[in-house]
Parts: structure tokens; sequence; C-alpha cells
């Protein structure tokens, strides 16, 4: 197992030795380098606060320097925001401290292959542009009852090859397991940028174990 960290500090994260090396980090930290962020919410946080979501803390997966995190913060909510790039933890940490919201964003440095996502624990799961089926299962299952699931995934082009990283459009919400009710599934963009967007909602507890709240 590759280990965890949270920030320490304005430089970002403690990096454990297990992720020191590895492809995924070292790949993605040398994009971020590349450009700055912009911290742009995904429409997927807009689309879920329409929704309502029941009381409960947020988690972002995959979450680079997110302005999803940011704005789910902003919104009054607690986040645990993970990506294996400490660089990009970094930087949402920062603005975080900028907007006054570090006591919400909880940054976690971690390989998701190997993070433990705990069980119906989140109001909300959110990942956006990234793709790994197994991960995907261990998010839905982390959804509280009456809950959400946002997820974005590159989609394959009707006919095109599929690729680790695409999905076919559809495939999201048929992976889904029967506690779940597909409220969209729609494909973005075009080309290399065509994607796959998902909200889902988990079925809600009997009544008497829970309400939902609007934002
Ligand atoms: C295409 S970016 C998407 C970032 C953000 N969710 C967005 O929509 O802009 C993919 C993200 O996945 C993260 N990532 C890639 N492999 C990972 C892994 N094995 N564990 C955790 N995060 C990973 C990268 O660091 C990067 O932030």
């Amino acid at each position: 197992m590759s280990g965890a960290s949270e920030p320490a500090g304005p430089r970002g994260p403690d990096v454990p030795s297990g992720l020191r090396d590895h492809p995924d980090r070292c790949r993605w930290n040398e994009r971020y380098r590349e450009a700055d962020p912009d911290f742009v919410p995904h429409p997927l946080v807009t689309d879920a606060l329409a929704a309502g979501l029941p009381t409960g803390p947020v988690l972002e997966l995959a979450c680079g320097r997110s302005g999803s995190a940011l704005a789910m913060a902003a919104a009054g909510r607690t986040v645990t925001a993970v990506d294996i790039s400490d660089h990009a933890l970094a930087q949402l940490g920062r603005q975080a401290r900028r907007h006054g919201l570090e006591g919400r964003v909880r940054c976690v440095l971690a390989d998701l292959a190997a993070y433990p996502v705990a069980a119906e624990r989140y109001a909300l799961v959110l990942a956006t542009r990234y793709w790994d089926p197994e991960v995907f299962d261990s998010a839905a299952a982390a959804v509280l009852p009456g809950g959400l699931l946002g997820w974005e995934a590159l989609a394959q082009a009707p006919g095109g090859e599929r690729g680790p990283y695409r999905v076919a459009h559809g495939e999201l919400g048929a992976r889904l397991p029967a506690t779940f009710t597909v409220l969209a599934e729609e494909v973005h963009g075009s080309e290399r940028h065509r994607a796959s967007r998902l909200l889902a909602r988990r079925r809600p507890a009997a009544p008497g174990h829970g309400g939902t709240e609007r934002g």
C-alpha cells in the first residue's frame, strides 16, 4: 500500500516514500506545474446543490486544483479532497486559506488505488475527468442514503477505441448498484474532450432515518 498524507503547511503535504516515484504523481505534478489553476467549479456542483443533498460531508476523488471542493466548502460542507499530486493539493490548500475555507477543506495525498473509502459516509461523492472502475464502485458505496454520486469520465467516440481512461456512454449508470437512481447521464464536449457525465441518487433511508436539505 502506498500510504496517504495530509498537507502540513503552505508547501503542501509531506510525500510518503511509497508515493515519491509513483508514475501518476510524477506525471500530474509536471502537468500542474505547466499551467496556473483557474479554480472554476465543475458544473456537477451546481447540479448537485440544485438536486438537494442530505446533511453530511463531501468527498472529491482525483480533485486536482479543485474549484468544486472550494465551492462545496463555501456552501458550508466539509470536504475531503483526495489526489496523488502534492503540487495540486498545495495549490488547493493555499486557495482554501486565501478564502478562509481551510477549516472545511481537508486535502489528502493518496493513490486512489490504495485509498480506503469509508462506506455510507458522504452526502456527495464527486470525481470529474477521472476513470477507474474499482474507484467508481467504492465511490458509490461511500454515498449516504439519499446522497448523490457525481462523476464525469472521458467518453469513447461512438465506434471508437475504448482505451483505459474512457467509458462507453451509459456505462457509468449501468455500473451503479440498484440502490441508485440516475438523475442525469449526458455526453458533453466533443472529439478528445467528449465526456460522459452522471448524477445519481442513492435511495433514501426509510422515513424516520434522516431528511434532505437544499444546498
Ligand atoms: C484529468 S485530472 C482531473 C482533475 C479534476 N478532477 C478536474 O476535473 O479538473 C485527473 C486527476 O487525477 C489525479 N490522479 C491520477 N492518478 C491518480 C491516482 N492513482 N490516485 C489519485 N489521484 C490520481 C491527477 O493528479 C489529476 O489531478
